[in-house]
């Protein structure tokens, strides 16, 4: 079964040699690449077979330094926007502030990918916490339940760039808690630690849609190998 990857490239690389090289490498069917916002159009020159997307998306133009709208992200060939990432959130994002981005992202026929998952001290709590946090955070866009331009990423905050993914059985039935609250259509990834070392064991679990990866999207090798293993 195939498997959708999202690069979140994060605030990589640095130059655009390192970026063109990146775009080469993911450049296949099933895949589509977050780059920063500066790099979506030289993603557009060399991208023939993966999709763009952006890392965020605001939901007005006009006077808003340093914010990207929605329209603008389209202007330039993106497809798809991260909404609602945890380091997000983390300076700052509200649920609200997501909603009003994801309304606006979908309207302007962009498919949003929505971050949601607990940080440590939520899991410490146990599964009903778990469970609590991540059903709050996915009311807020429960106006869009349904959509095919929704797209759930789910991402527990402890595993993000630590090198300690969830279990893979974990991460399934949180894909199926998710499903149950917004609707069986709904695509569910996975984000948080992908590497090459666990991403077999994620894909055999058919509840899981595809990977929404950070670090293992800017490093070279570790993407070939996940490609490889992926057979994509
Ligand atoms: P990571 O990041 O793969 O580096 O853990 C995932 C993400 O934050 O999207």
């Amino acid at each position: 079964m195939s498997k959708l990857i999202v690069a979140n490239w994060k605030c990589h690389p640095s130059n655009e040699e390192t970026a063109k090289s990146l775009f080469r490498l993911s450049d296949r069917d099933n895949v589509v690449v977050c780059p920063p916002f500066v790099y979506i159009p030289l993603g557009r020159e060399i991208l023939k077979k993966a999709s763009l997307g952006a890392q965020d998306s605001f939901w007005e133009e006009g006077s808003y330094t340093g914010e990207v709208s929605a329209s603008q992200i389209k202007s330039v060939g993106a497809r798809f926007a991260i909404i609602g990432h945890s380091e997000r959130r983390a300076m700052g994002e509200s649920d609200l502030d997501i909603k009003k981005k994801v309304s606006a992202a979908i309207k302007e026929g962009l498919t949003a990918i929505v971050c949601v998952g607990e940080p440590s001290s939520i899991k410490a709590e146990g599964e009903e916490a778990t469970n609590d946090f991540i059903s709050l955070q996915l009311s807020a866009i429960g106006e869009f339940f349904g959509s095919e331009k929704l797209i759930i990423a789910y991402e527990p905050v402890w595993a993000i760039g630590s090198g300690n993914p969830a279990l893979p059985a974990d991460a399934a039935s949180k894909a199926s808690f998710i499903r149950s609250l917004t609707g069986n259509k709904t695509k569910v990834l996975y984000g948080g630690s992908v590497s090459a070392a666990g991403i077999s064991e994620f894909a055999e679990r058919e509840e899981i849609d595809g990977f929404l990866i950070g670090g293992g999207s800017v490093n070279e090798e570790e993407l070939t190998k996940m490609f490889d293993l992926l057979e994509m």
